[in-house]
C-alpha cells in the first residue's frame, strides 16, 4: 500500500462517535495528482474521513500519512505546515457570514502573516479572476451571492495558498446542471493547470464521471471498492448496485467513454 505514488495514505483507520461507529479498518491510498472521488451513502462517514485526511480531526485509531509524514505524530508546526498545503471547499460552502468576499478570500493569507496588503488585494483578486468572478463582487457579502457564486468564493478561498491537495466536498451540490456543469469544467480546468491532487466527495454521478480519474466506494465502513469505473461498476455489493444500477452505470459507462 505505502507505494511512491501514494500521497495520502490511510491505514487500517477506525472512528468512532461515543458507541457509533463510523470506520473499520478502512484503507485507502490516494495517487499523487490524480482526482479520486469518494461516493457513499449519507451519513456514511465521507466528510469525517477529509477531516482526517487533512489534520482536522484525527480518527481513533489506525494511521493517516500525508506525503510520508504520519498526521498523528506529527508535531503542532508540521501538522501546520501540511494543512497550508491543503485547500479546502468545505460542504455548502462554509463562507464567514460576517466577512464580505474578499475577507473570506483574503483569510488563509492573512493568517501567514507574511505578506503585506498591497500583495494580499492583488492574491485576492488573482484568485477570484481564476475561478471566473469579477473583482466587483469582492465587496459583495455571502448572503448577497448565488449558490454557484458561493462555490466559487469558496473555491477561490480554498486555493488561496497554492494547494498541492485539494478536497471537495459536494462542489456542485445545490447548483442547477448549467452551474454544476460550469464548475466541474472549472475544477478540471483548474487540475490540468495546476496539477494538484484532488479528493472529490460528491453524490452526483455526472459530476463523478467528468471528473474522476479513480472512484471510492464507503460502505459498511470501509472501502467496499475502488478503482476506474468500469471496475467499480462490476464490484458486487448492494451500494455499488443501487448506485450505478441499471440504465444509470450504463449511461455513466457511456460518457465516460465518450470522454
Ligand atoms: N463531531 C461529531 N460528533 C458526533 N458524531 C459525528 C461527528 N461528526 C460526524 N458525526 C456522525 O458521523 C456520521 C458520519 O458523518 P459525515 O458527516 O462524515 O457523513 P457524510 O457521509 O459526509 O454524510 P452526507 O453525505 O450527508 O454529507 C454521522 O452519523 C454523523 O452524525
Ligand atoms: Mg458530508
Amino acid at each position: 500500500m505505502n507505494n511512491t505514488d501514494c500521497i495520502i495514505c490511510l491505514e487500517h483507520v477506525d472512528t468512532r462517535f461515543g458507541g457509533q461507529v463510523i470506520h473499520h479498518d478502512l484503507n485507502l491510498c490516494v495517487h499523487r495528482g490524480e482526482i479520486l472521488a469518494l461516493v457513499g451513502g449519507s451519513g456514511s462517514g465521507k466528510t469525517t474521513l477529509l477531516r482526517e485526511m487533512i489534520g482536522l480531526q484525527a480518527p481513533t485509531a489506525g494511521c493517516v500519512t500525508v506525503d510520508g509524514q504520519q498526521l498523528a505524530q506529527s508535531d503542532a508546526y508540521t501538522q501546520q505546515c501540511l494543512r497550508e498545503r491543503c485547500g479546502v471547499l468545505f460542504q455548502g460552502g462554509a463562507l464567514f457570514s460576517a466577512l464580505n468576499v474578499f475577507d473570506n478570500v483574503a483569510l488563509p493569507l492573512r493568517e501567514l502573516d507574511l505578506l503585506d496588503q498591497s500583495l494580499i488585494a492583488q492574491l485576492v483578486c488573482h484568485k477570484l479572476a481564476m475561478v471566473g468572478l469579477d473583482t466587483a463582487v469582492a465587496h459583495r457579502m455571502p448572503s448577497e451571492l448565488s449558490g454557484g457564486m458561493v462555490k466559487r468564493v469558496g473555491l477561490a478561498r480554498a486555493l488561496a495558498l497554492e494547494p498541492e491537495f485539494l478536497f471537495l466536498d459536494e462542489p456542485t451540490s445545490g447548483l442547477d446542471p448549467v452551474a454544476g456543469q460550469q464548475f466541474v469544467e472549472l475544477i478540471r480546468q483548474l487540475h490540468r493547470e495546476l496539477g494538484f491532487t484532488v479528493v472529490l466527495v460528491t453524490h452526483d454521478l455526472d459530476t463523478m464521471v467528468d471528473l474522476a480519474d479513480r472512484i471510492a466506494v464507503l460502505a459498511d465502513q470501509h472501502i467496499v471498492a475502488l478503482g476506474r469505473l468500469n471496475e467499480v461498476i462490476a464490484r458486487d455489493h448492494p451500494f455499488v448496485h443501487d448506485f450505478f444500477g441499471g440504465t444509470r452505470g450504463q449511461r455513466a459507462l457511456a460518457a465516460q467513454e465518450a470522454r
